[in-house]
């Protein structure tokens, strides 16, 4: 199932690339950027000109870019310097090429980037250290996000917006079948999205799930995995000391669990789910639960969605050990090789400012990144749960490996996708993907094997 307007910047960008490629290998949207570069080239402005600045944004979606080109008119209004947006690539794996492709490019590439949470450590070599400039910016963050962009030192990148994957419940139906509260952990989803999915289907809707989530072999599984684990005391994958933890039985007996609910209280095709696919079962009113993104929000909020003020979030269930969602999120760098680095940085202190960040939460429910933030009505009002989000960035999220491992971090994570992915689809069981997981890692890190060792603190 496809969102589509949600698509079609990625389909867009396939749909060209497929007309030049005969060989059938993998898209490479970099041909498209780099064409639109080229052009824009051309029509380069003289010295008398304003400034024209590319900004290569790493979030797609339709809502997001309008409410993004609005922010650009007023950053353009207030300095007088153009803003062109790029289109990009749908999956953060297609992305991170493309950003990759451009960045090696050197000149000829976009002036400011965004970056997913995972990346500063692969990308760090091609930006301009920001912390002479924005010391200030960054000490007002949440410090686990802060320091997700700071590598060695440097600032990479400046975060804009915050997320941490969450439990989107329907409030009506959980009253409805005598649950006064979301579950806490996740024999109790189980239970009840179950007995919701049995009592839904007699009634006639067969079509309906207990739960949806993201179980495609994409980014996205990496963090649902890694929230299940980590509920159980699995651990992180690798520990920030350097230790290929997975092989161990919290993670396999999590993995395990997850493997059966695909046809049982989610659909067989869970499997192939996006968020998009996800979130079009949940706002379809198909779906008791749903794990996703802070800012699916928006949508399940919209004026058409039939669950428009019968759903509330809270943070995923936990186990035997704490309730986390995985930390993503979303920074700006500058590239060393931008033409208008003064320019650049401008932008980058408009898109990250307070009341900025404020604005967007309210029209885009995007959660900011400066805690101070979490304070004001007009943050809070729109989305009365981000109160809860403020407490979730410190203590209530589990990072990604993507520090510890560097650059190896996309190898650690599509190692780590494929097991899983293997595990859901019965193609493996638990046990051997993740002995085989663990010895693939140690052999792309060259880190040591041990046990988990939880850092989280209890909620
Ligand atoms: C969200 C997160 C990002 C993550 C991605 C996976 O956009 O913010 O960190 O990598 O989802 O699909």
């Amino acid at each position: 199932m496809i969102k589509k307007t949600e698509r079609t910047v990625a389909q867009g960008i396939r749909g060209l690339h497929a007309g030049w490629s005969s060989s059938g290998k993998m898209i490479r949207p970099a041909c498209i950027v780099l064409l639109f570069l080229l052009l824009q080239g051309c029509t380069r402005p003289t010295v008398h000109e304003p400034v024209t600045l590319t900004l290569l944004e790493e979030w797609t979606t339709q809502t997001f870019s309008e409410g993004r080109q609005q922010e650009l008119q007023q950053f353009t209004r207030d300095t007088g310097i153009r803003v062109k947006l790029l289109p990009s690539p749908e999956s953060a794996r297609d992305k991170l090429i493309l950003w990759q492709e451009l960045l090696r490019t050197g000149a000829s590439g976009p002036d400011v980037y965004g970056i997913d949470v995972i990346w500063p450590r692969i990308l760090s070599e091609y930006f301009i250290d920001l912390k002479p400039y924005f010391a200030k910016e960054v000490s007002l963050q949440f410090p686990a996000i802060a320091a997700a962009y700071t590598v060695d030192n440097k600032v990479v990148a400046i975060a804009y917006r915050a997320d941490i994957g969450l439990l989107f419940y329907r409030t009506d139906l959980l009253r409805q079948y005598g649950y006064r509260e979301p579950p806490r952990t996740w024999d109790q989803l189980e239970i009840m999205a179950a007995r919701i999915q049995a009592g839904e289907r007699a009634k006639g809707k067969k079509q309906f799930w207990g739960f949806v989530w993201q179980g495609a072999a994409a980014e996205a599984l990496t963090c649902n995995a890694l929230e299940w684990q980590a509920a159980e005391g699995g651990g992180q994958i690798i520990e920030d000391d350097r230790t290929v933890s997975v092989n161990n039985p919290n993670a396999i007996r999590a993995w395990q669990r997850a493997a059966r609910w695909v046809g049982s209280i989610s659909p067989p095709s869970v499997v192939g789910y996006t968020e998009w696919d996800a979130q079009n079962v949940w706002v379809a009113g198909d779906a008791a639960f749903m794990r996703s993104w802070p800012t699916a929000y928006v949508d399940s909020q919209s004026a058409g969605s039939s669950i428009r003020n019968k759903f509330d979030i809270t943070l995923p269930p936990g186990g035997k050990a704490s309730r986390v969602g995985t930390l993503g999120g979303a920074g700006l760098a500058v590239s060393r090789f931008s033409a208008h680095p003064r320019e650049a940085l401008e932008l980058v202190r408009y898109l990250s400012r307070g009341d900025v960040q404020a604005k967007r939460s309210h029209a885009l429910s995007v959660p900011p990144t400066l805690p101070e933030l979490y304070e004001l009505p007009e943050v809070l009002e729109p989305n009365p749960r981000f109160a809860l989000l403020s407490q979730a960035f410190r203590t209530g999220m589990v990072p990604r490996p993507s520090n510890v491992t560097g650059k190896k971090y996309q190898d650690v994570t599509d190692a780590y996708i494929q097991a899983v992915h293997s595990v859901l689809t019965g193609e493996k069981s638990a046990p051997a993907a993740a002995a085989s997981l663990e010895n693939e890692l140690v052999g792309v890190t060259g880190f040591k094997k041990g046990p988990p060792r939880d850092q989280h603190i209890p909620e």
